[in-house]
Formats: structure tokens, sequence, C-alpha cells
């Protein structure tokens, strides 16, 4: 009885984690630097050359209509920052280059597709890369002096 119990719960708890784990892999981490550019990452599993980029649900990146980039709708924020690659098209790979990047870009980028399919979807984290460099090496500087002086003891 106590044994049923238990595994029905861990039953649940490995189910809960694959949903878990699903819904993770569907959501891919970009980290890039401020002023610098970054790709984000497209692939199409599925047949088709159209894919909408869109910025927290919102505002238009870039639409690649039947295998041709289109900036006719796009958010000024974008402007001539925005680099696609056509010869990727055919193999379903809709990635696009955001260069000079600010502050104010991260967030939910999403690739939308035709069909009902779901999109991709990348997060763009923006940092800093000064503050983030000199602030950690002295810290493991001094783990390891420290560490040294525990060992030699
Ligand atoms: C995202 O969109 C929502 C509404 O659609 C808005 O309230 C929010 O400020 C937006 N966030 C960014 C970072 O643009
Ligand atoms: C898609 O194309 C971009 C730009 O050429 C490239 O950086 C990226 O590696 C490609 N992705 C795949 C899955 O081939
Ligand atoms: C980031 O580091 C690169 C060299 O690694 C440098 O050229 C660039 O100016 C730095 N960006 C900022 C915003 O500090």
């Amino acid at each position: 009885m106590f044994v049923d119990v238990n595994g029905r719960y861990f039953v649940v708890f490995v189910f809960l984690m694959l949903i878990n784990s699903v819904s993770a892999q569907s959501v891919q981490v970009v980290n890039a630097n401020l002023g610098r550019s970054v790709i984000l990452p497209c692939t199409a599993n599925h047949d088709t050359l159209t894919a909408y980029w869109r910025y927290n649900d919102s505002k238009t990146v870039c639409d690649i209509i039947r295998g041709k980039v289109n900036f006719e709708e796009q958010d000024p924020v974008y402007k001539s920052r925005v680099e696609s690659f056509p010869s990727k098209f055919a193999k379903g790979n809709f990635s696009i280059k955001l260069s000079n990047l600010k502050k104010s870009d991260a967030g939910i980028y999403t690739c939308n597709f035709p069909s009902t399919l779901t999109p991709g979807t990348v997060q763009l984290r923006v940092t800093e890369n000064r503050t983030g460099d000199v602030m950690r090496r002295p810290d493991s500087l001094l783990l390891f002096l420290l560490g040294c002086v525990l060992l030699s003891n």
C-alpha cells in the first residue's frame, strides 16, 4: 500500500519533470554583449519559406515571405540592424543576425510560421562585458589563493 502510493507519486514526479524539460527546451537562451551582434536561431522542421520574426509578440523585427526578406512592417528600432541569410531559407534555417545590440533588445523573440505550428522562441540576454570581466577575475584569484593556503596547511 505504502509502496504503491510512493510509486504513483514517483510517476507523477517523473511526468512533471518531462513536461518541464520539454517546455524548457523549446526556448533557446542566447547571451550577447552590448554593442555587438548576435545570431537569433530559427529552424523550421517542416516545409516552408515563410517566417515572421517578432519581439515580445508585438514589434516586427522582419518578415521572410516566400523566401524573400521584407522590412516594410519593421519596427524603426531594428532599422539597418537586421541581416538574414537567404541562401539558408531552403534548408529551413530562418536565423537572423541582430547588430549593434542595445540593452532594450533583451527579451523574447519568436519566429512564427504561417501554419498553426509552434513558433521558435529565443530569449536574448544583453550583457555589458566590462563589469562582468573585471568583477569576476579578482574573485576567482582570491578563491585560488585561499585554496593554496588551505592545501599548504
Ligand atoms: C511586451 O508587450 C506588453 C504588451 O503586449 C507590454 O506591456 C510590455 O511592456 C512589453 N515589453 C517589452 C519589453 O517591450
Ligand atoms: C543557420 O544559419 C546561420 C547563418 O548562416 C548559421 O549561423 C547557423 O549555424 C545555421 N543554423 C543551422 C542549424 O544550420
Ligand atoms: C566588449 O569587449 C570587446 C572586446 O572583447 C570590446 O571591443 C567592446 O568594446 C566591449 N564592449 C563594451 C560595451 O564594453
